[in-house]
């Protein structure tokens, strides 16, 4: 099928290559002109793992790009993904200005469209957003009406990132939001090779199993640390607890690795949403704003445990290796690691850092605060104290931390290896 894709991002990337590589003819749509020449000379402008290689690989005529969103590069498609990034907006709801830009610039492209024409917003959005704010967009923009001139589905993602092209090759499950016949047919017709269940109800709801899904996950790593920081006031090993707990099935031993907390451009912008719009329908969500208050108290953690070990951090050299908000990925936002290292030098500390994927981005955030290094050994050489901030595979080796002082907030070092350094864990 011809499928048009909105947003060379993250999720529109992995979507526009995935679905090229099950088949389908793409043509992916960005504003950005260096994205989309990127992208045509088979380089991804995102750094997502196998992506590059995936875009290569893929034959001459299944994918293109470019910058021009009308009625001759969507006009012919049988269905149009929105997949722009949503983000968490100042008051930390969900800032739709970018997917509503987009259902605008393709409403004006449908204007003089034939057909019946399948929208689709794969881009996360809070629970009822496509049905107040896309949709109404959508027709007004076009000057044609959902639901008797083309279809407006939802389609929700659970990639994650790092591992997002995988998850898009082989989810668990297809979520597919909208009650259209002619919407659910071509969805239907779009995933039929995946070989998963395919989950149909309406817009609304596959809003809310995204948010929820997110919530949920969050919940898990929320909880596994208030568990972790009652565990390390009674002298306890956080993980030992969890490896007990995973062996039950309803429990699993995903998300129970007890850490810094959660970041990323999805939990925490999920869980706020879901909270934003139950406060909007005058429910308190007290469970959801705790489970956000653990995971923000918890890089602060970081640092108070470090001043009782070190005392005042004023001075002292400190590195910190990891910056992303998890090991595999360049992507900085909401990471729990930069969160500490903010808190490092706000308490005069001199810091280095170290995260090979992530450091051009982590630029963008930290600026001149901090001294770049281009290996942990390096990073390291005139270090006090190492602040270990992901579980990259690199930060394992226990040889680079002999005479420093080891602050382990993502437990690279695991019981043993650790012995005879000065070592100490978040929640273990
Ligand atoms: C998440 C969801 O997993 C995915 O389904 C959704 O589509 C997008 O959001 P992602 O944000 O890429 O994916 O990362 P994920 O692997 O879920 O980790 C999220 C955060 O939780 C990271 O900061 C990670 O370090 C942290 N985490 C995860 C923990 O602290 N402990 C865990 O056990 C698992």
């Amino acid at each position: 099928m011809i499928l048009a894709v909105v947003g060379a991002g993250y999720v529109g990337m992995v979507c526009g290559v995935g679905f090229a590589k099950m088949g389908h003819q793409v043509i992916l749509i960005d504003i950005d002109s260096d994205k989309v020449d990127m992208i045509n000379q088979g380089r991804a402008p995102v750094y997502e793992t196998g992506l590059d290689a995936a875009l290569r690989g893929l034959a001459p005529t299944s994918l293109s790009a470019t910058s021009t969103l009308d009625s001759d590069s969507i006009g012919n498609a049988d269905a149009i993904f929105l997949c722009v990034q949503s983000s968490t907006a100042d008051c930390e709801g969900m800032d739709l200005t970018p997917v509503e830009r987009a259902a605008r610039d393709v409403g004006v492209a449908l204007r003089n469209s034939s057909g019946y024409p399948v929208v689709v917003v794969k881009s996360t959005v809070s629970p009822g957003a496509t049905e107040k704010r896309i949709l109404p967009i959508l027709e007004e923009s076009s000057g044609k009406r959902a639901g008797v001139d083309f279809a407006v589905m939802a389609n929700p993602e659970f990639l994650r990132e790092g591992n997002a092209l995988a998850d898009f090759l082989c989810p668990d499950r297809i979520v597919i939001g909208g009650v259209d016949t002619k919407g659910r047919a071509v969805l239907g017709e779009i995933y039929k090779d995946f070989g998963v269940p395919i989950i149909s109800v309406d817009r609304t709801t596959a809003e809310v199993i995204k948010c929820a899904c997110n919530a949920f996950l969050a919940a898990k790593v929320s909880f596994i640390n208030e568990v972790g920081n009652i565990c390390k006031a009674l002298g306890v090993d956080t993980y030992k607890v969890a490896e007990a707990m995973g062996a039950d099935p309803r429990i699993s031993p995903h998300f129970l690795k007890a850490g810094i907390g959660f970041g990323g451009s999805c939990l925490p912008k999920d869980t706020r949403s879901l909270c934003m719009v139950a406060r909007e329908l005058g429910y308190e969500p007290i469970l959801l704003e705790s489970i956000l208050q653990v995971n923000d108290n918890q890089p602060l953690r970081l640092i108070e445990m470090a001043e009782r070990k070190m005392g005042r951090l004023v001075g002292k050299k400190v590195t910190v290796l990891g910056l992303a908000f998890k090991a595999g990925t360049d992507d900085v936002r909401k990471s729990p690691a930069i969160q500490v290292t903010k808190g490092l030098c706000q308490r005069g500390a001199s810091v280095t850092v170290y995260d090979a994927l992530a450091e051009e981005k982590a630029k963008g955030v930290l600026q001149d605060r901090v001294i770049y290094c281009p290996s942990a050994v390096e990073a390291i050489s005139q270090a006090e104290v190492v602040f270990v901030l992901t579980d990259s595979d690199e930060f394992k080796d226990v040889e680079l931390y002999s005479g420093k002082v080891v602050i382990d907030g993502r437990r690279v070092l695991d019981d043993g290896v650790r012995d005879g350094l000065d070592y100490e864990g978040i929640c273990w």
